[in-house]
C-alpha cells in the first residue's frame, strides 16, 4: 500500500530522512480517563501492586535483586559534564536528568519492566489455576519444585528485535520454563548467543519484526502448552512498564524537582513498536497529569509511530507504505508498523514524536562513555536529542506556546536510556569507535 501523508510541517522532513519534530495535533489534556480507551488508569495502580507481590520471588530468582528487595529498578541521574557535552550547559533547558534503564538488572534493558513482569504474571496464573499456589501462600513457592515441574510443560514464545527475547527469555528460565525467542532479521549476534547459553530455543528470521512476531503467534496458537507474549497487543507488557511513573515520581521527589504546571516534565523514549514507551506515557499521564507532556523518538528510516499518527489513519501505516526503508543500526526500534493498542491509547495522550540519525545514535553512545560513563546500546541513546527539540526546533517552541509554557527554565526533561548493561566488551568497543569515524 501507498500512502499520501496530510499536510503537516514535519511531513517533508520525514519522508526525506531528515531528523524532525512532529506535534501531534489531537494531543488533549485529560485523554486517560476518555472511557472509550480499551484501558483504565487504575490498572497502573495494580501493576505496581503486581510487582510488589512479585518481589520477595524476583529476589529469590534473581540474586542481583536482593539489594532492592526485589525491585527492578534503575536510577535518575542528574546530567552534569555529559549536559555541557550535548549542549544543554545553558539554563534556558531547565534540568536534564537521564532515566537510567540501560543498566537495569536482570535483562539490561527497560524490556525487564515488561517481559519480567508477564512471564512471572502468568506463572503465577498458572500456579493458582493448578491448585500449586493458594490464595495465602508465599509467592516464593514458585521457585520450588512442584511449580518448576509444572512450568517444564509449558513454552514461552516471544517475537523480538532481541531485548524483549532477552527478558522474557531469562525470566521464562528463571523459573524453569521452555522458552523461544523468534527473532528478527536485526537482532545482534550476542542477543541470540546470551540467550542460547541460557537454554532459549532461538529460531532467526530473515524478515522484519512484524514477521517474526507473526510467526510466533502463528505457532502458539496451534499449542495449547505455549503461552505466547504478544508485543503488538500484550496489556500486561504495557502495564509492566507502566509502573515506573511511579518509581521516577518517587526519585523527583527525592531530589527535590517539582513537577505542576509552572514546572512541567518533558519525557523522551525511544520507541519500536511502542509498548516501552506508550506505557510508560500512560503511566506517566496517571501520575503527573496533564503536568508532563510526553515524545517517542524513532530513527529517521523507522518512523513507524510518527507516520501512522500524523496519517490519522485507522488503519496501521508502515514505514515501508511511505517508502522508507526501516533500516537502523538501533536493532531495537527497528520496527515498521506499530502496535494498534498502542496507536490507539496514545492518539490523544502522546505529545509528539522526533526522529533521529544512526550517527547521531553513536556520537551521543561516546558522549555518555566518555563524560559521565553511562554505557549504552545506539537505540537507547535516541532520546539525547529531546531538549534541543523542544528549546530550540521551531515546533518545540510552538508546542510550548500552545501549552502555555513561558519559562522553560523552570522545566525538567528526563532523557529515557533504555539498554545497553550487557553490551559485550568488544560489540561496546566497536559502537565507540563509529562514533570517532562518524
Ligand atoms: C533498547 C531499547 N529501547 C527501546 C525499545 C522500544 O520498545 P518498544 O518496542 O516497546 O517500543 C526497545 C525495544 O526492543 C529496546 O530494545
Amino acid at each position: 500500500m501507498t500512502i499520501t501523508l496530510p499536510d503537516d510541517p514535519a511531513r517533508e522532513d520525514v519522508l526525506a530522512s531528515r531528523p524532525t519534530l512532529w506535534l501531534n495535533t489531537e494531543y488533549r489534556n485529560g485523554s486517560i480517563n476518555d472511557a472509550h480507551l480499551p484501558v483504565r488508569p487504575q490498572l497502573v495502580d495494580e501493576a505496581k501492586a503486581n510487582w510488589e507481590r512479585l518481589a520477595p520471588l524476583l529476589q529469590t530468582c534473581f540474586p542481583e535483586l536482593v539489594a532492592s528487595g526485589g525491585a527492578i529498578r534503575s536510577d535518575l541521574i542528574e546530567l552534569t559534564a555529559l549536559r555541557e557535552a550535548l549542549g544543554y550547559g545553558s539554563e534556558a533547558f531547565g534540568r536534564v536528568l537521564v532515566k537510567a534503564d540501560n543498566a537495569l538488572p536482570v535483562a539490561g534493558s527497560i524490556k525487564a519492566r515488561g517481559g519480567v513482569y508477564e512471564v512471572f504474571l502468568f506463572a503465577e496464573s498458572l500456579a493458582i489455576r493448578e491448585g500449586i499456589l493458594g490464595k495465602n501462600d508465599d509467592i516464593r513457592k514458585l521457585s520450588e519444585k512442584d511449580a518448576k515441574e509444572l512450568f517444564s510443560k509449558y513454552t514461552i514464545a516471544v517475537g523480538s528485535t532481541g531485548n524483549l527475547g532477552l527478558s522474557v527469555g531469562v525470566a521464562a528460565r528463571a523459573l524453569g520454563f521452555r522458552a523461544t525467542v523468534h527473532m528478527s532479521s536485526d537482532a545482534k549476534s550476542w542477543k541470540v548467543e546470551r540467550l542460547t547459553k541460557l537454554g532459549v530455543d532461538v529460531v532467526q528470521h530473515q524478515a522484519d519484526y512484524t514477521v517474526a512476531v507473526e510467526n510466533a503467534r502463528l505457532e502458539a496458537e496451534q499449542d495449547s502448552s505455549i503461552y505466547f507474549v504478544d508485543d503488538e497487543q500484550s496489556q500486561q507488557l504495557f502495564f509492566g512498564y507502566s509502573a515506573a511513573a511511579s518509581e521516577l515520581a518517587e526519585q523527583l521527589q527525592a531530589l527535590g524537582i517539582v513537577v505542576d504546571a509552572q514546572h512541567p516534565l518533558f519525557l523522551y523514549l525511544p520507541c519500536g513498536i511502542g509498548g516501552a514507551p506508550g506505557g510508560v506515557t500512560y503511566g506517566a499521564k496517571k501520575v503527573f497529569g496533564d503536568n508532563v507532556h510526553c515524545f517517542f523518538v524513532e530513527p529517521v528510516e523507522s518512523p513507524c509511530a510518527m507516520v501512522h499518527m500524523m496519517s490519522g489513519s485507522e488503519e496501521l501505516v508502515s514505514v515501508y507504505d511511505v517508502g522508507l526503508t526501516n533500516r537502523t543500526e538501533a536493532d531495537g526500534m527497528a520496527v515498521a508498523r506499530m502496535s494498534a493498542f498502542v496507536a490507539r491509547v496514545m492518539r490523544n495522550m502522546l505529545a509528539g514524536v522526533f526522529t533521529v540519525k544512526d550517527a547521531d545514535l553513536f556520537r551521543w553512545l561516546r558522549l555518555s562513555h566518555e563524560t559521565q560513563n553511562i554505557r549504552l546500546e545506539p537505540s537507547a541513546a535516541a532520546a539525547f536529542a529531546g531538549p534541543d527539540f523542544i528549546v530550540n526546533h521551531r515546533s518545540g517552541q510552538r508546542f510550548c506556546q500552545q501549552q502555555g509554557i513561558s519559562d522553560m527554565r523552570k522545566a525538567t526533561h528526563v532523557v529515557w536510556t533504555t539498554g545497553g548493561l550487557f553490551v559485550p566488551q568488544d560489540q561496546y568497543e566497536s559502537f565507540l569507535e563509529r562514533a570517532v569515524a562518524a
